[in-house]
């Protein structure tokens, strides 16, 4: 039993069948909220995630304002290679820039398992600040980026569509290439069960970049890694993988026991669904470009989504983060469209 009130999400996450599904948008906290973009001007985006009053602050604007069902901390997946030893900047407008990438043994040798405590203790206290402030409203969602998604900025030292130069680094040098994806495993573990202990009660894997890979290669460098994420959390806290793009592993994704998987818009529900097997929760899948639409047309495409995952073992989501120049009132039509929609079940 969790002393949380709305505990929607972790009662799906369980396998349970509930009055409603639960609601919430990946980067909810941060990019489009006017209160955050208010913070932008006064601190940087390191400053907004190491210090915890700030990061709880921006964790809670979107349940006060937008009445989502789960907070996810406010944080950014390079908080690791930051932790291993690599210089990460954010520029504004551009993304995430990284002026030392590892292209070598040489480069991999600079890298350090960090102590987790000393390095990323800022997030934990983040987390504990968060779930005192949080005060049991709703579940609170820690992350990490998926190792294969942070070799990709390691490697590439930047954001890209291709990620061409990690995928050459793989392919050219397997042998560092699953050193560097054990060292990120080790260090992600470690990161993953700090944040459970101070108190994330779900843990969500980003592996944006999942999707990049083909089959046989997402199992060899992304999901062996992936699966001892899951599997050393497997006793602590329930887990969602979200692969972008990578829907042709749902299976097996499903069988590492992660008890929820995201999807993004590109594949029905139905189809996910019966590559995922019947049991797990599937999250999503709402195209966030979406939110752009006049709000009768969301409304009507959000039941319709939710029509289509038939209402069981499913957590409404978009299939990929809120866009940062959705209007406020989208997206709250976005988390209304979905809270009513049971009430029209009901009444039906
Ligand atoms: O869900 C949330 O809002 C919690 C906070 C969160 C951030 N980043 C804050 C952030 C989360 C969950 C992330 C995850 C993240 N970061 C991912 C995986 C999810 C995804 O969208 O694919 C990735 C690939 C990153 C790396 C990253 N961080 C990029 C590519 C960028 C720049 C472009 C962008 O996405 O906005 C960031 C910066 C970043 N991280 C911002 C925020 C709110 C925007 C910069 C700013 O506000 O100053």
């Amino acid at each position: 039993m969790s002393n949380i009130k709305n505990d929607l999400l972790l009662r799906v996450l369980s396998g349970e069948k509930t009055e409603r599904v639960p609601v919430w948008m990946m980067r909810q906290a941060g990019r489009y909220l006017p209160d955050y973009i208010k913070l932008k001007e006064k601190y940087s985006f390191f400053e907004r995630c190491q210090t915890p009053e700030l990061a709880t602050q921006i964790t809670l604007q979107p349940i006060d304002q937008i009445g989502v069902d789960a907070a996810i901390i406010f944080s950014d997946i390079l908080v690791i290679p930051q932790a291993m030893g690599l210089e990460v900047q954010m520029l504004e407008g551009k993304g995430p820039l990284l002026p030392d990438p590892i292209k070598t043994a040489t480069d991999l040798n600079r890298l350090i398992i960090p102590n987790v405590d000393e390095t990323l203790g800022y997030v934990f206290d983040a987390l504990r600040l968060t779930k005192k402030e949080l005060n049991g409203r709703v579940p609170l969602i820690g992350f990490a980026g998926a190792p294969w998604t942070i070799l990709c900025y390691m490697v590439q030292g930047k954001g890209s569509k291709t990620f061409d130069e990690a995928k050459a680094f793989c392919y050219t040098q397997p042998e560092l290439a699953h050193r560097l994806l054990q060292m990120i495993t080790d260090t992600t573990i470690q990161y993953l069960k700090g944040q459970a202990n101070a108190g994330a009660d779900v843990i969500q894997v980003f592996d944006s970049w999942g999707g990049l890979l083909g089959p046989n290669d997402f199992e060899n460098f992304s999901l062996q890694y992936i699966r001892q994420i899951i599997t050393s959390l497997k006793e602590t806290v329930p887990t969602i993988i979200f692969a972008k793009g990578a829907w042709h592993s749902l299976d097996h994704m499903a069988a590492t026991g992660a008890q929820g998987l995201g999807i993004d818009w590109c594949i029905t529900p139905q189809m996910a669904r019966q590559i995922a097997g019947p049991n797990v929760t599937l999250q999503g899948n709402f195209d966030p470009a979406k939110l752009l639409s006049p709000i009768p047309v969301i409304i009507k495409e959000v039941h319709a989504m939710l029509d289509a995952f038939g209402g069981n073992h499913h957590i409404a989501n978009l299939g990929h983060g809120i866009l940062p120049n959705v209007p406020v009132d989208h997206a709250r039509a976005f988390v209304d469209a979905v809270k009513e929609w049971k009430l029209n079940l009901n009444t039906a």
